[in-house]
């Protein structure tokens, strides 16, 4: 009889939220799962997580080189990566400071480039492959308020589009899921930037933020994007994009393309609290 060997997971960021649900449910659903963590020792896991938590910190390339090459050294292949480590910063793009801008791209753009770079070759070799990015709606529509977890999320999805079609040669396959809100940890760890003295966007970014946080705490579960995960792993060719989240969230991202831009502009600032007008 031939023994089939169980497909190897690496999933970043998966101390928390839909990277931890991700993890749990493909190692229960029979995966071989490394999950990270930038202090694994220090997380609290459950009875029921049956993956194996390894250190890596995307704003440091040595630790993101020295996490993959555990798990090759260790299984000899990944048959697929989940980037989705990520974190979000929020506040008026004007006041933003440069270290949280650097920051927010360094962890959620660079940080997943150097992680995909970092497991293409041995997928190359070994002619086959998945890589999933977990980009947001954010990544299709810019978020008033936050323009650089946007912009983070637009660098991937244009990123991801690219890579496609360089791999696809080499058997490896890649796409972006593109959450709408989800509750996990992601929402308290946020990097919110205090408005500055006498900002004119003191009013505008607490109201818009506020939606934004009262949007994730009430959002998905997800588990529903660890189903989707599992259902990409069985799934023959790969879309560049997939949407998860509430029918509203998935209509907005879908018909934002086809609507007039000033239009779907009007109804994401609707939608935000946002008069267009100094407060
Ligand atoms: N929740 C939502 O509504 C939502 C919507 C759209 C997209 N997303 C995306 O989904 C992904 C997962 O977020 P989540 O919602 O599950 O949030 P979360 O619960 O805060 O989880 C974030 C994960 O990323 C890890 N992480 C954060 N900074 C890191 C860094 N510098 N290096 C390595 N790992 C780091 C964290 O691990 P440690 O802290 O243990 O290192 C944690 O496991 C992110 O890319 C986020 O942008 C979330």
């Amino acid at each position: 009889m031939i023994e089939q060997k169980k497909p190897v997971v690496f999933i970043s960021g998966a101390s928390s939220g839909i990277g931890n649900a991700c993890a749990t449910f493909l190692a229960k659903k029979g995966c071989l799962v490394y999950g990270t963590s930038r202090k694994p020792a220090k997380v609290q896991r459950k009875a029921d997580e049956f993956f194996e938590l390894i250190a890596m910190d995307l704003n440091d390339s040595a630790s993101i080189q020295a996490a993959v090459r555990l798990v090759l050294e260790k299984e000899g292949r990944i048959d697929l990566l989940l980037c989705n480590a990520g974190m979000g910063i929020g506040g008026p793009a004007e006041e933003c400071p440069l270290e949280d801008i650097r920051r927010q791209m360094d962890t959620n753009f660079l940080g997943a480039v150097q992680l995909i770079q970092a497991v293409l070759p041995a997928m190359r070799q070994a002619g086959s492959g998945r890589i999933l990015v977990t980009s947001s709606i954010g990544g299709r529509i810019g978020l008033p308020f936050q323009a650089f977890y946007s912009a983070s999320k637009f660098a991937l999805e244009g990123f991801v589009e690219g890579l496609r079609m360089e791999i696809k040669g080499f058997g490896v396959q890649a796409a972006l899921i593109e959450p709408g809100d989800f509750r996990s940890g992601f929402t308290e760890a946020r990097k919110k930037t205090a408005t500055l003295p006498g900002s004119p966007y003191e009013a505008s970014a607490g109201i818009a933020l506020a939606k934004a946080e009262l949007d994730e705490k009430n959002g998905g579960y997800p588990i529903d994007i660890a189903r989707l995960v599992l259902a990409l792993t069985r799934k023959k060719k790969l879309a560049v994009r997939y949407t998860v989240g509430s029918l509203g969230q998935r209509i907005a991202a879908g018909i934002k393309p086809i609507l007039p831009s000033r239009l779907a502009e009007y109804a994401i600032m609707a939608y935000y609290g946002l008069s267009g007008r100094n407060s």
